[in-house]
This record gives C-alpha cells, sequence and structure tokens, in this order.
C-alpha cells in the first residue's frame, strides 16, 4: 500500500510543522557566507509537493523541482502556477538524472536522499555534480545519520481546518553490512467525519558522517564545506550530542 506520496495534501499537512520562511532565510545565509557564484536558479530533488517555491519565487529565484512521483509533482506545479510562471518541474529519478542546464544551487530536504544501495549514492552525487555550477553549494536537509539506531518510531499530529492528520514514522534496519533500512510512514487522517490511512514503504541506504567525508574527499568534483545542529549556522555538530534536523553544505569544486 504505498500510497502517502499518492496524496500530496495529507503529506503537506503532516509535514507543516516547518518554518518555511525561516528555511529559506537559512538558504540565503548559507550562500552569502559559501558560495562562489551569485544564485538564481534553485534545483530540489525528491520535492514532492514544493513547500518552500512560493517563499523562493517571492524572492525571485527560478526554481526547479524533480520527483519521481507524478501526483507530487502535479501538485507542485499546481501550487507553483498560483505564484510563479517560472518554476519547472520534471519526473525523474535523483539517483540518475541529466537538467538541459545547469543550476546555481541545490537542495534535498527532511531527508529525502532516497538512494537505495552504495552505487545509487554515488550516481546520485554524480547526477548532481553535473547539475550544479562550479562553485555552487548542495544543502542536504538531514540526510547524514548523525545518531543511527537499529530502529526507530517517531509519531506526530498535526491540523489544518477540520483535517487532523496523525504521522508514525518507523525504520528497521534490514541489512546490516550494506546500511539498508526499511522505512515506512503512515498517515492516519480524519477529513469531514472520514477516516483513512495511507501507508508507504520503501528500503534506503543510511549514510554516515565518517563515510559521508570519505566519499566526498575520494571524488574531485565536491568539496565538503560544514554541517550544523537544527538549520542554525550558529550550531558546528563538533561535540553536539542531541542532534536534530541537521545540515550538511558541499560545493561544487571550481573549474
Ligand atoms: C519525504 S518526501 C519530501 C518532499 C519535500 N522535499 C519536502 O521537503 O516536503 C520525499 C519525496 O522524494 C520523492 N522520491 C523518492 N525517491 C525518489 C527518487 N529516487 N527520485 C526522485 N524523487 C524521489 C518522493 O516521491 C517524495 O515526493
Amino acid at each position: 500500500m504505498n500510497e502517502v506520496y499518492k496524496n500530496p495534501k495529507y503529506y503537506e499537512i503532516a509535514f507543516s510543522f516547518r518554518d518555511v520562511v525561516a528555511e529559506v532565510d537559512v538558504f540565503e545565509q548559507v550562500i552569502e557566507q559559501y558560495s562562489r557564484i551569485p544564485v538564481s536558479t534553485v534545483l530540489e530533488l525528491g520535492c514532492g509537493h514544493a513547500p518552500h517555491v512560493a517563499e523562493l519565487a517571492r524572492r525571485k529565484y527560478q526554481y526547479i523541482g524533480l520527483d519521481l512521483n507524478p501526483a507530487m509533482l502535479e501538485y507542485a506545479r499546481d501550487k507553483a502556477n498560483a505564484v510563479d510562471a517560472l518554476s519547472q518541474f520534471e519526473l525523474a529519478d535523483m539517483t540518475d538524472f541529466r537538467l538541459a542546464e545547469q543550476v546555481d544551487f541545490a537542495f534535498v530536504l527532511l531527508g529525502s536522499l532516497q538512494a537505495r544501495n552504495t552505487a545509487e549514492l554515488v550516481s546520485h552525487f554524480d547526477s548532481v555534480g553535473r547539475a550544479l555550477k562550479h562553485g555552487g553549494l548542495y544543502f542536504l536537509d538531514w540526510c547524514v545519520a548523525f545518531s543511527p539506531s537499529n530502529q526507530s518510531v517517531e509519531s506526530w499530529e498535526m491540523a489544518r481546518g477540520q483535517v487532523k492528520v496523525k504521522t508514525t514514522s518507523q525504520t528497521h534496519l534490514i541489512d546490516p553490512a550494506e546500511q539498508i533500512f526499511e522505512e515506512s510512514l503512515t498517515l492516519e487522517v480524519e477529513d469531514g467525519g472520514a477516516m483513512k490511512v495511507f501507508r508507504e514503504t520503501f528500503t534506503a541506504r543510511q549514510v554516515y558522517p565518517q563515510e559521508f567525508l570519505l566519499l566526498i574527499a575520494a571524488r574531485s568534483d565536491f568539496e565538503f564545506v560544514g554541517w550544523w545542529n537544527n538549520w542554525d549556522m550558529s550550531q558546528p555538530l563538533d561535540k553536539t550530542r542531541e542532534i536534530s534536523r541537521p545540515i550538511t553544505v558541499l560545493r561544487r569544486v571550481c573549474a
């Protein structure tokens, strides 16, 4: 029953705890400090319903959203068209894609770097390396597992108007040598008196911090810039104990 991503409206409510204006402020802070090029075009990988598209358009960035799921893209396109006709959407796999033109800044949010194995992880960075201009940044939210556990369960509730969504996210390790986890997302929705349940299950290869640094150091197209806790650049991760929503920034090596 892989249905969560086919129901963008409920997915959007489930993850509406984010402050997208503050998050776009952080993009701009990171760009100002570390990008070697001016930024006007931005690419979101695994864009889903494109939560940041309206705020990015308001600040005059040209947005490209890439996702595998047609329902998410359609929902995102409708939202973008309401604010700006310049946004583009690509139906493609983030582990192997090519864009017609390179962008100035790329980002992937909420742990959406969806590589199922090491080959796909490497191919993902090859694809992003091709898509990003020299000197541009790649911003990753919650994609490196700093506090891994073999099993986890998290649950929270959000509401919009009359719609209530209880979300449960579960992960468990299925292949320790390959670092592959099975992850599931369940939405229990109360909408207009009706109860509905949606579930999405997928496998993902986790990336641990020191292998991430080694992976990037072994590549000639990216350099590591830094990582910070909780979208806060005053909190570098050195010796941080409680890590939540860590961000990581890479730069496409200058020509
Ligand atoms: C957790 S959602 C995140 C959506 C959005 N970025 C956000 O911040 O709310 C993950 C998205 O990644 C997409 N996705 C999963 N695997 C993908 C792949 N291999 N290539 C492109 N998109 C993928 C899913 O369709 C889904 O829309």
